[in-house]
């Protein structure tokens, strides 16, 4: 009997791109391994007005997260942009509104992996990632690095950290992706998939 294709996470915030092509090439990563689709997902931004809202569907780019999309993936990866050496904190309220599914284990014993965005080189990709790994323990997920046989980890002189894909983008953000981020991500991204077929195998 056919399996249904897993259905793989790719959930991000971006306000200006960076960490939306890291996404991107993350979900690349994914399809590479037969039997995976990328759903990727994003969640709108908090406003300083109390009870603003925004638009059910975005203008462009993916559509919002919804908290069915959390039961019905197999694994997942989760991005920000850097903010003060921390996730966005759209990404943050977004898992705030999560207890139900917490409660549930809608996501234990699912892998997962995360990636970020700075404007500065050493500007704490490494502790956006790790904050970022946070919630994820709470909710279960079974969180995945990077492995230092993906060799672009001891050459790379932009991002790519053993903790996850990452992006440094500039002042202006306007540095491309350059060839061992996006390795990384890619690479990333495939671990992720492979995983999730793995766990599946012997559920
Ligand atoms: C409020 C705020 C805080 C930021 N904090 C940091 C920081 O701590 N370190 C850093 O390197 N860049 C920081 N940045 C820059 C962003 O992380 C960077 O521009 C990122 O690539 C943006 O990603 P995006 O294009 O996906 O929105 C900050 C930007 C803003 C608006």
């Amino acid at each position: 009997m056919n399996q249904a294709n897993l259905i793989i996470l790719v959930l991000f915030y971006s306000r200006h791109g960076a960490t939306r092509k890291l996404a991107e090439l993350i979900a690349q990563g994914v399809e590479s391994v037969p039997g995976c689709d990328a759903r990727l997902r994003t969640v709108p931004a908090v406003s300083t007005v109390t009870e603003a809202t925004e638009p059910d569907v975005p203008a462009d780019g993916a559509p919002y997260v919804e908290l069915d999309d959390l039961t019905e993936c197999a694994g997942l990866a989760v991005g920000s942009p850097t903010r003060f050496g921390n996730m966005a904190a759209a990404m943050k309220y977004f898992w705030d509104g999560t207890a139900a599914q917490w409660l549930s284990g809608a996501l234990a014993g699912k892998p997962a992996c995360v990636f970020t965005s700075t404007g500065s080189l050493h500007g704490g990709q490494e502790s956006t990632l790790l904050s970022m790994m946070i919630p994820l323990f709470h909710h279960g997920l079974m969180v995945l690095g990077l492995p230092y046989t993906n060799p672009e980890l001891m050459t790379t002189s932009s991002g790519g950290t053993p903790y996850g894909a990452s992006h440094w983008s500039g002042l202006d953000g306007k540095k491309t992706i350059t060839e061992d981020e996006k390795r990384l991500a890619i690479a990333l991204g495939r671990r992720l998939a492979e995983t999730a077929v793995k766990l599946r195998a012997v559920a």
